[in-house]
């Protein structure tokens, strides 16, 4: 049978949960491509660490000569981060290889330049473990709905964040807490930056901008908020209101534009979306013709996430991805017309938290306040006196109706300027 060469640079969560279904499942793979799927090089930093799975004489530092290797005509990069990666997937495609990356920050900064790389040499770039680790979310868009235009996407896209704000949710953790359990459990990294602040989801709802909508988003333009400043509180009020808040990554058509975001989110608790908990990735996806269906499933992990990349591999070794890749032409001048949105043109209903002083004429003066910018009030609750302060403060609640969000943002700038009011406020957007 003919046999396909690998070079798998990387081999660390994902490359171990790659080298283990390879190794296991070569009969099966084989029926499934015709071909023989083989590890040919393995590239790593420490070549001196145990690697289960692998054949002590493939493993080797060289990436240049794994890449330059005649014998694989394709590369997985699974290293991860940007610059060595965004290097080896360069010399890749220039040595004429096929690539295979489940890494959403190198093509969320560097799809333009790595996909002009793989038309001009005529090769392929296959990305389908880089959103949603093991949901089949790419192939989904690309391919099986391929009829739609997609004119909505909301997706829990980081597993971390939505673990700790499931455990803050249900066992009323603070966050520093429920962070905690998250890296006992290693759902969280040492350093959790990315995935707190948001950027990692933002980084993939890049890429499934591009797919669905054909925008290339400079990455510093999608707004993101994470959920390292939310507090139990917000999360208790949402709930006695009807709400859970998600960290949502965001996009939708609305004529010839697109607006995206990455933010904490109230969600009514019937909504599909919040009820999805622990780690688990969701994405929620409207088409004009399928309409509304939701994925769900493991997005990180070794083997769930090697499901996506050997997934790749057998479209690349069938010659799909090849053909998939032809037609798609992603970060390409072959944009398809639409604009990006400003988050501040963006109409939503706004869950507003104020702590006040507990004085008389404080509603009326934060309620005045919104009013002045056009805003309007669906419902108010104020809480009991929070004994965290040394002062009287109590927090309000405030719903409000459909705004368009620079306008509710000038609102509470001004409310936090007023006398009496602990600022500053805090607000997220309602999906209703
Ligand atoms: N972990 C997940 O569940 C998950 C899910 C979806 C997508 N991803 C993406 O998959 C990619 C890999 O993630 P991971 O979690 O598997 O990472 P990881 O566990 O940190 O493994 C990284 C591997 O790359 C090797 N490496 C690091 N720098 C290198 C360099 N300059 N040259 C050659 N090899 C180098 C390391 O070598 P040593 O082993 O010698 O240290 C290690 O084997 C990332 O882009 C990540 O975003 C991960």
């Amino acid at each position: 049978m003919e046999q396909i060469g690998i070079a798998m640079i990387g081999c660390g969560t994902v490359g171990g949960g790659v080298a283990k279904i390879l190794a296991e499942q070569q009969e099966r793979l084989a029926t499934r491509c015709g071909k023989t799927l083989m590890l040919r090089r393995v590239v790593v930093r420490d070549p001196g660490k145990a690697r289960p799975h692998i054949a002590r004489e493939i493993i080797t530092t060289d990436a240049k000569a794994a890449i330059n290797d005649p014998s694989v005509s394709i590369v997985l990069e699974l290293v991860g981060g940007v610059s060595a990666a965004r290097e080896y997937v360069l010399q890749a495609l220039a040595a004429g290889k096929n690539v295979v990356t489940a890494n959403k920050h190198l093509l969320a900064e560097h799809g333009a330049e790595i996909f002009d790389a793989a038309r001009k040499h005529d090769r392929v770039v296959a990305f389908e473990a880089s959103v949603a680790g093991g949901i089949p979310i790419i192939a989904a868009i690309l391919q099986s709905l391929a009829a739609n235009q997609i004119t909505g996407i909301q997706g829990i896209l980081n597993g971390t964040s939505n673990f700790i704000l499931s455990s803050m949710a249900e066992s009323g953790a603070s966050y520093a807490d429920a962070l905690k359990e998250a890296q006992a459990r290693g759902y969280a990294e040492a350093d959790p930056t990315l995935d707190v602040d948001g950027s990692d989801a933002a980084h993939k709802l890049a890429i499934l901008a591009q797919i669905a909508f054909g925008v290339t988003v400079p990455f510093a333009k999608i707004e993101r908020f994470g959920i390292a400043e939310l507090r139990a509180m917000d999360l208790r009020f949402a709930h006695e209101l009807g709400y859970t808040i998600k960290l949502l990554a965001e996009a939708w058509l609305d004529g010839k534009e697109v607006a995206l975001h990455v933010a904490p989110v109230l969600l009514r608790h019937t909504d599909m979306l919040a009820q999805v908990r622990g780690a688990h990735n969701a994405v929620q996806i409207v088409g004009d013709a399928v309409g509304e269906m939701m994925f769900q499933g493991a997005g990180a992990g070794a083997l769930p996430t090697a499901s996506a990349v050997v997934a790749d591999l057998i479209d690349l070794a069938v010659g799909r991805a090849q053909r998939t890749f032809q037609a798609a032409k992603l970060w390409s001048a072959n944009a398809r017309g639409f604009t990006l949105r400003a988050a501040e043109g963006v109409r939503s209903r706004f869950y507003l938290r104020v702590l006040v002083r507990d004085i008389p004429g404080m509603l009326a003066d934060v309620a005045r306040v919104l009013a002045d910018h056009s805003i309007s009030i669906a419902s108010v609750i104020q809480h009991e006196a929070l004994e965290e302060h040394s002062e009287q403060v109590v927090p309000l609640v405030i719903m409000t109706h459909y705004a368009p969000t620079g306008q509710f943002r000038a609102a509470v700038k001004k409310i936090d300027t007023l006398k009496g009011v602990v600022p500053p406020g805090v607000y997220y957007s309602v999906d209703d």
